[in-house]
């Protein structure tokens, strides 16, 4: 039996993960939520409780909304660190955040497991506090493949971003993904440093098909990507290792600015949801379907962000209303 981990977090993050559950329910699909991120903590201690984790690792796929809040910022224990160990746990190093807009396709694929996020970290004697950017070959073949292979059901296309003239990592990435490119005649590759990465972002995002880029860039340019067609509400994403369960999720955070308002954007929750579908169940009509649904219901029911009225249950009625009629 398909059952689907929900992790509905903090902030908006329950707001918006009830728009998806109703999707989830209209579609048939099983799901159980678990507790994670800043509510866990205040209730057991830690972000990543031992029963989620396994929950999280017995099920079909994961969809998780977002965590974070700012009573625990700068604390020991953080609910971020549930957020990178359950991606770790999880192996899901191919993190996928497409951006579309009138004119522009493009695909984020970030790698998620590795670089400055899981480099050694610490502080020295003298007071010095360092983070560390590692990666192993091994890391960085594995999502240069994935990314090739995401290439090769796109325009082909592949910008490789990093840092090649500072950085001993980012030269070794760019050995790594030119050797690789040699299986893969068929797509083209350029290479381009983060920061003109940022600024053709911005400028020209059109011209981008698939960006392929380490954890810390990646984590930076997808915010951009997003903003530039529409903004972050409307961003979901995928995280795939080579394993069983994926975890999806937008790539906006628990916005307390508008916590308990009612207005936060579903669109990168349903994204992700519809994301889940197709890569982590298999059910790629339903996720178009839900796509379609989405897509009329952002110029039918705008929400604030977008300069409209409507709510977040205002919203998620009006996408449950085009599904069943699709
Ligand atoms: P944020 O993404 O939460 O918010 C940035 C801005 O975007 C805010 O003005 C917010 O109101 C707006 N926004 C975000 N999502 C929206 C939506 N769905 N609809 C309408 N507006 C939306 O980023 P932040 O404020 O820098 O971070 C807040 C907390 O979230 C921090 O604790 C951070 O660590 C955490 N965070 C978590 C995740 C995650 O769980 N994947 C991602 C990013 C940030
Ligand atoms: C994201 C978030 C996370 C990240 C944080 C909350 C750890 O910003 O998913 O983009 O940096 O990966
Ligand atoms: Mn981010």
């Amino acid at each position: 039996m398909t059952v689907v981990a929900v992790l509905p977090g903090d902030g908006i993050g329950p707001e918006v993960a009830a728009e998806a559950i109703r999707v989830l329910d209209a579609l048939g699909v099983d799901h159980a939520e678990h507790a994670f991120g800043g509510g866990a903590i205040l209730a057991q201690g830690t972000p990543l409780p031992d029963e989620t984790l396994a929950a999280c690792r017995e099920s079909d796929a994961v969809l998780l909304s977002a965590v974070g809040l700012p009573e625990l910022e700068g604390r020991p224990v953080r609910p971020e660190q549930g957020l990178l160990g359950l991606r770790k746990e999880l192996g899901v190093y191919a993190n996928l955040r497409p951006a579309r807009a009138e004119g522009i396709d493009l695909v984020v694929v970030r790698e998620l497991v590795g670089g400055l996020y899981f480099g050694a970290k610490g502080t020295r004697d003298d007071g010095t506090v360092f983070d560390t950017c590692e990666y192993h070959p091994v890391q960085v073949e594995r999502i240069a493949r994935r990314a090739f292979e995401i290439a090769r059901g796109r325009r082909r296309h592949i910008v490789s971003v990093d840092k090649a003239n500072v950085m001993e990592t980012s030269r070794m990435w760019r050995r790594v993904v030119t050797t690789l490119a040699a299986d893969y005649p068929d797509v083209t590759l350029e290479h381009m440093l983060v920061d003109n990465a940022a600024m053709q972002l911005v400028r020209a995002p059109e011209q981008f098909d698939v960006i392929l880029t380490e954890n810390t860039f990646g984590d930076i340019l997808s915010d951009v990507a997003a903003e530039v067609t529409g903004g972050l509400g409307l961003s979901g994403s995928a995280s795939l290792g080579d394993g069983r369960a994926g975890l999806f999720e937008p790539s906006h955070g628990s916005a307390p600015d508008i916590t308990g308002q009612g207005i936060a954007n579903p669109t990168g929750m349903l994204r992700s949801a519809a994301m889940l579908l197709e890569h982590g169940l298999g059910r790629a009509d339903e996720a178009r379907r839900l796509d379609e649904a989405v897509d009329a219901t952002l110029v039918a029911a705008p929400t604030a962000d977008l300069g409209g009225s409507a709510t977040t249950s205002e919203f998620g009625d009006a996408v449950l209303a085009r599904l069943g009629s699709l």
